[in-house]
């Protein structure tokens, strides 16, 4: 079993209090590593090196440079992407071929970061006076950036790379239950030109990202996990008044209409909500179906569910793998039995029987029809493989349903007749709608919630943005006194 240690001011140390905590495979249950468990003292060692590294130097790296060094991390990834890929997969559970995309995704995160290091700038305005007036863009300082476990690597590649790019240094914290892959990639930080302090690594549970939230020192937190966290973290930076950027998820409608083409229906709601074991924040996991419809996409989406391999994500056959631990699985069970009483169960509805699938955390792909929006498993985020299916009449009720959230992240709509399709855009409160398909997601794109799926934006441009703050400056091109008193 390996033991890991984590990056301070380009050192790799252990814990200062010495204490380290199990990291576990979830398709076996067994212990595969040990990771250090950063205390508040560690946390205030790394932000000191942040802060040291972005005042000593970094922040006047050119935009040329900081590009190169993340077009060097890419090509990085891209030569150990089959190494950190098994890892990743032995860490979150999440089938082999799925973590191969992640990781792809995660290399071209940096391309994209690195090219646009050099395209950042600010503006030259049109002032109504013999003046010139600019906005300059600047690094905001010191980020603390808190990650989650459904996309491990890929989802600290959305904040490593634009802040990198911005010109920022960054406390990293790795979930608790994925720290694995994020650890290895940060092996390449030396070796790509990364200056020492400019990103740091500590790992540990909730208390270690509330130690980055609460420093003093640290001017921005970028955040990914439950809307639950996001609002404590938001509550914690009032104190020091921080820039903050959440991405919590939500309760994602995927709109059938009875127009749509038939086969991808089926197979685009199942994609929509089965992939990653259902652990994606903008899951589909509300399938509102037009009444003409209903019956037959129902028995065509629980006859082709139960053909889902479940299995360990390291055999290539398998699309389904464990959920990523015991509090998790225990979450998606309890929502199961909640389901039972609330709607019909089409199927699943518990553990795989399956004698090999016993030992580690794996759930059946779940199907309840006949929900009613106001249900449990129709409002609260569940975070696995469950769908709740939901009839509908019109356009207007379709709608109504899908706005009737507390979430706002992502929706897709799927019909022949674009007019239709439009509409339903226009008025979707949602950060992301798809139209005939559901999660495809471009670093070009922006990703983000409305409502209380978050604040800000990730990737593109928006992603840079949320790593900077604007500089207005005034030049006064007139020698003569204002003439006032
Ligand atoms: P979580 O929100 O507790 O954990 C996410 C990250 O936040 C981890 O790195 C964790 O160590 C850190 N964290 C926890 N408490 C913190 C605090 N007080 N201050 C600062 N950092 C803190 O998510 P959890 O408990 O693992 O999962 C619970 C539910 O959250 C899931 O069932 C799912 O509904 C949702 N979730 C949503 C994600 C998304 O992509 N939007 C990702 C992960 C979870
Ligand atoms: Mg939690």
């Amino acid at each position: 079993m390996k033991s890991y240690q984590m990056l301070i001011d380009g050192e790799w140390v252990a814990a200062g209090s010495g204490k380290s905590f199990d990291v576990v495979n979830p398709a076996t249950t067994e212990v595969m590593a040990k990771c250090p468990e950063a205390g508040a003292a560690d946390v205030d060692l790394a932000v000191k090196a942040a802060r040291r590294a972005f005042e000593s130097g970094w922040r006047d790296v050119t935009g040329q440079e900081r590009g190169r060094i993340l077009l060097r991390l890419a090509e990085k990834m891209r030569k150990e992407l089959p190494r950190l890929a098994e890892i990743e997969t032995r860490n979150s559970g999440k089938p082999i071929v799925e973590s191969e995309y992640d990781l792809t995704d995660v290399a071209t995160c940096f391309e994209y970061y690195g090219g646009l290091a050099t395209k950042l700038h600010g503006e030259v305005l049109n002032v109504p006076d013999n003046a010139i007036s600019m906005a300059l863009r600047e690094p905001l300082g010191v980020a603390g950036q808190i990650i989650p476990w459904n996309y491990p690597l890929l989802m600290a590649a959305w904040k490593l790379a634009p802040a990198i790019c911005a010109g920022c240094t960054m406390v990293i914290k790795p979930a608790e239950q994925t720290p694995l892959s994020l650890l290895e990639f940060a092996r390449f930080f030396e070796e790509a030109g990364l200056p020492k302090g400019v990103v740091n690594v500590v790992t540990g549970f909730g208390e270690t990202g509330a130690a980055i939230v609460s420093h003093a020192d640290v001017d921005k937190i970028a955040f990914t996990g439950s809307m639950e966290v996001g609002k404590i973290i938001m509550r914690n930076s009032a104190e020091t008044l921080k820039k903050v950027s959440l991405e919590l998820g939500g309760k994602s409608p995927n709109i059938f209409f009875a127009d749509a083409d038939f086969e991808a229906a089926v197979d685009g709601a199942l994609f929509g909500v089965f992939i990653n074991q259902g652990e994606v924040c903008s899951a589909g996991s509300r399938v509102l179906v037009e009444r003409p419809i209903y019956k037959k996409m129902l028995d065509a989406m629980i006859e082709k569910a139960k053909t889902i391999k479940l299995g360990d994500g390291m055999d290539r056959a398998t699309k389904m793998g464990p959920v990523v631990s015991k509090e998790q699985l225990e979450r998606v069970l309890k929502y199961q039995e909640i389901g039972k009483q609330e709607a019909k169960l089409g199927t699943g509805g518990g553990r795989p029987a399956d004698a090999a699938l016993q030992k580690g955390y794996f759930v059946q792909p779940t199907i309840f029809y006949d929900v009613a929006n106001s249900a449990r498993i129709a409002r609260e985020e569940i975070f696995g493989p469950v769908m709740a299916v939901i009839p509908f009449d019109n356009e207007a009720e379709a709608l109504k349903i899908a706005n009737d959230t507390p979430f706002g992240l992502a929706a897709a709509v799927w019909s022949r007749d674009i007019f239709k399709c439009m509409r339903m855009v226009k008025r979707i409160q949602a950060g992301i709608v798809w139209v005939n398909h559901m999660q495809p997601t471009y670093v070009e794109a922006p990703w983000g919630g409305y409502k209380m799926s978050g604040v800000g934006r990730e990737l593109g441009p928006w992603g840079a943005e949320e790593y900077m703050q604007v500089k207005q400056v005034h030049i006064n091109l007139n020698e003569t006194p204002i003439g006032w008193y």
